[in-house]
């Protein structure tokens, strides 16, 4: 349905697109994971034509989007970075001025608002105003727009960030729903990698405008089949630990996590030991040390050496 070959795009100074292949077939889910400034706003863009690119190309089954916009114009749904509504309407005026830009009137208009307004979960609040909504009730309007053309593709940048988690989850359960019902094929952006586990079926993982590793789940985790991730669980954040760690040889990768210190290991090396050594050396009080099942940010981080989000 959608490719996009060798795309690239430069600003005065900086090269924010640098080189990406990427594909979409009808009815699947994909995710675009990278930390800021990876480039995915900037590819989003250019997907959806309001960018042209530096050089490469994108197609929509089959024909080149830059020659023939309204090749994917008319059935693309973008949901924006940032919240694009406007603020002294209420949630059923912006859907009902957006709905007629697509062309919808009359009756065919009301069900259709009704009908997505009761599938983000807005039906009880529509006569609002925008202005007076929260965060996560604004991004859940965002989406809902992006919805009355019933798009077959939708696009959705970083839809969840900053929102409370029942909004978040709504936002997901919707998006599974288009999905797996609807048919509906789906681009979704995101640094939270936990996100793009549950709702794609495969992954492209960006970082400094190119696509470092792409695939299933499954395979980009088998990257990892040569290593362990230990998981140091540690209140104290200590420099002079993560400096020893590093200095160990037989550990590859450490980087502090929210609930302490995370390091990658070849498989099945005996650890356990040095770290209880080194951290009683450094004055690091150590609650647990656990190996984990490897997840898409440990890829990420085994492929940078960073963290997806700081
Ligand atoms: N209009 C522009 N002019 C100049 N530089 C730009 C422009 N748009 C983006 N950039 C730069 O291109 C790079 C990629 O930006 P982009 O917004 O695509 O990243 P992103 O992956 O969407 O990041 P985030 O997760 O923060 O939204 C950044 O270095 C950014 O500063
Ligand atoms: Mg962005």
């Amino acid at each position: 349905m959608l490719q996009v070959n060798d795309l690239h795009k430069k600003f005065k100074g900086t090269t924010a697109v640098n080189g990406v292949n990427l594909y979409l077939g009808q009815g699947e889910s994909i995710g675009l994971l990278g930390p800021n400034g990876a480039g995915k706003s900037t590819t989003i863009s250019m997907i959806s034509t309001l960018l042209t690119p530096t050089s490469g190309d994108i197609r929509f089954k089959g024909t080149d989007v830059f020659k023939q916009p309204d090749v994917i114009r008319p059935v693309l749904g973008v949901v924006p970075q940032e919240i694009a509504l406007y603020e002294e309407l209420t949630a059923y005026e912006n859907m009902k001025f957006f709905g007629q830009t697509y062309g919808l009137s009359g009756k065919k208009l009301t069900i259709k608002i009704d009908e997505i307004l009761e599938l983000v979960g807005l039906t009880d609040r529509k006569k609002e105003r925008i202005k007076n909504y929260s965060g996560g009730m604004k991004r859940r309007i965002n989406m809902a727009v992006s919805l009355m053309h019933e798009p077959e593709l939708l696009i959705m940048d970083e839809p969840t960030v900053g929102i409370d988690p029942q909004s978040r989850s709504h936002i997901l359960e919707v998006v599974r729903e288009l999905n797996r019902r609807k048919g509906m094929s789906i681009l979704y952006t995101s640094h939270y990698m936990e996100e793009v586990e549950k709702l794609c079926d495969r992954v492209y993982i960006m970082d400094h405008g190119q696509i470092i590793a792409s695939g299933t789940k499954e395979e980009l985790k088998s990257i990892l089949s040569s290593e362990d991730t230990i998981l140091i669980e540690a209140h104290q954040k200590s420099d002079q630990f993560i400096d020893q760690l590093n200095e160990n040889g037989r550990i590859q990768q450490v980087v502090k996590v929210d609930q302490g210190y995370k390091v990658i290991v070849s498989k099945g090396e005996d650890l356990f030991a040095d770290i209880f050594e080194l951290a009683n050396v450094c004055q690091v009080k150590v609650k647990g040390v656990h190996v984990q099942t490897p997840t898409l940010e440990d890829v990420f981080l085994h492929l940078t050496g960073r963290k997806l989000r700081d």
